[in-house]
């Protein structure tokens, strides 16, 4: 089979290792890939948004499945030109998408669905009154999020009154979401443990594979901004079985059936943001693709046939024993450029890759390869992950800061504490 996966990230890197390793497969392309995904395949510079080149790419080199990993390409429509040339896509198509692309679709198909989740109000943010008053009403921490695709960005947590409106001013006067922040929610704040659940689904049918908790803040105990993620383990001992199963009947279930019911069935990664409070797990958002760095975490904890469930699925018969929970564990630590998710300098030639422990796998993300040497090109720049066979964590968490300290790039940060919650 000849797999091509769209993409650049860490994500994409796991994804291209364990298709890899698939029996299946035959050829593996990426566009555009990093420099961890041209050791396993062949990386090709095509513009993202240059459909008709994707698409002629395909045709030429008679790819049997595309495999897309970061958002903006599906709500962009990747999928549905794809499908509309007659290539298979794992991966949903745009309306289908909009569970990510729209913070308010996503509540409006959560409502439908009877899908317990944080309650919110949602206002336009040109109204300006209504907010205020709303706004001096409620209780704190509340959070603001903008409707729209912010780059993990648009979610803002707010402690007091004066934060909020400040935070409201910012998106409606100032617009720093551009035209993402049209529509705000306001939102209750949840308390309790966070997981990520993917499940895999031809649309109808899913499996959710080993559930993983990234770490969302730049700082260490959870403080600064927001980032894409700086680290995840998994599995998550937050989630018993009983949970997982709860998790799958009423949340994964009804919102796959009520995508369906309305026309827009979602074929791919359906990714719930979950936060586990004291009464049960309340969904905190829907992604329409796996998550980065937690896809670094959760492949490797599958025996089976990985190309085949994607497959399965985007030819819309899932194959739910292609793949299955091998027992171990894994820690992933990523390793940023200081200043991210701000401003940040880049270019500095990364040392230590070459680790030759079958328990270690170094992902890349933004780093670039220049005469045979790597450097630092982007904000997160490479995801250092332990894999055991055995549900060790802490054993996982060890192996992976031991690692680390034979990397070094000039400017490099990372979390020291990225697995601790599972270790309370
Ligand atoms: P999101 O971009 O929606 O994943 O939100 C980013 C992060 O903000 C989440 O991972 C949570 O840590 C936090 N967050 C979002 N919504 C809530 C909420 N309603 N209550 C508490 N924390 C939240
Ligand atoms: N790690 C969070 C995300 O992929 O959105």
């Amino acid at each position: 089979m000849k797999v091509l996966i769209i993409g650049s990230g860490g994500r994409e890197h796991a994804l291209a290792l364990a298709i890899s390793k698939s029996k299946l497969l035959s050829e593996l392309y990426c566009i555009p890939g990093n420099s961890g995904t041209k050791q396993i395949s062949k990386n090709v510079y095509i513009d993202l948004q240059n459909f008709d080149s994707i698409g002629s790419f395909c045709s030429e080199h008679q790819i049997d499945l595309v495999i897309i990993g970061p958002e903006q390409p599906l709500v962009d429509g990747l999928s549905d030109y794809l499908r509309g040339i007659n290539i298979k896509v794992f991966g949903p198509s745009s309306s289908a998408a909009k569970i990510e692309s729209s913070k308010s679709y996503a509540k409006e198909i959560m409502n439908a669905a009877n899908v317990p989740t944080a309650k919110y109000e949602e206002f336009n943010s040109t109204d300006y009154w209504k907010v205020e008053n709303y706004l001096r009403e409620c209780e704190y921490p509340l959070v603001i999020k903008v409707d729209g695709l912010a780059a993990g960005k648009g979610v803002i947590i707010c402690n007091n009154f004066e934060e909020a409106i400040n935070t409201f001013k910012s998106i409606s006067e100032e617009k720093i979401f551009g035209k993402a922040g049209t529509k705000i929610l306001i939102e209750e704040f949840l308390i309790g443990e966070e997981a990520s659940v993917f499940a895999i689904t031809d649309g109808e049918n899913f499996i959710t594979l080993p559930a993983a908790q990234d770490h969302k803040r730049i700082g260490d105990g959870d403080t600064g901004k927001n980032t894409g993620g700086m680290g995840a383990y998994a599995p998550t001992p937050v989630l018993t079985e009983s949970l997982s199963h709860e998790i799958e009947e009423k949340i994964i279930r009804p919102v796959i059936f009520q995508l369906k019911k309305e026309g827009n069935p979602f074929i791919g990664c359906l990714y719930a943001g979950l936060m586990i409070t004291s009464e049960g797990p309340k969904v905190i958002e829907f992604n329409c693709r796996f998550g980065d760095p937690e896809t670094q975490v959760v492949l490797p904890l599958l025996d089976g046939d990985f190309l085949q469930l994607l497959y399965s699925a985007a030819d819309g018969r899932l194959d739910k024993n292609a793949v299955w929970y091998n027992g171990g564990s894994a820690v992933c630590v990523v390793a940023a450029s200081e200043g991210y998710p701000d401003s940040y300098q880049k270019g500095f030639e990364i040392s230590g890759l070459d680790i030759f422990d079958p328990q270690i796998i170094i992902y890349h993300a933004g780093t670039i390869e220049k005469d045979g040497k790597i450097f630092s090109n982007g904000g997160r720049v490479i995801g250092v992950t332990a894999v055991l066979n055995e549900f060790d964590i802490r054993k996982a968490r060890d192996k992976v800061y031991d690692a680390i300290k034979n990397i070094k790039f000039e400017n490099m940060y990372f979390r020291k504490d990225i697995a601790a919650k599972a270790l309370k």
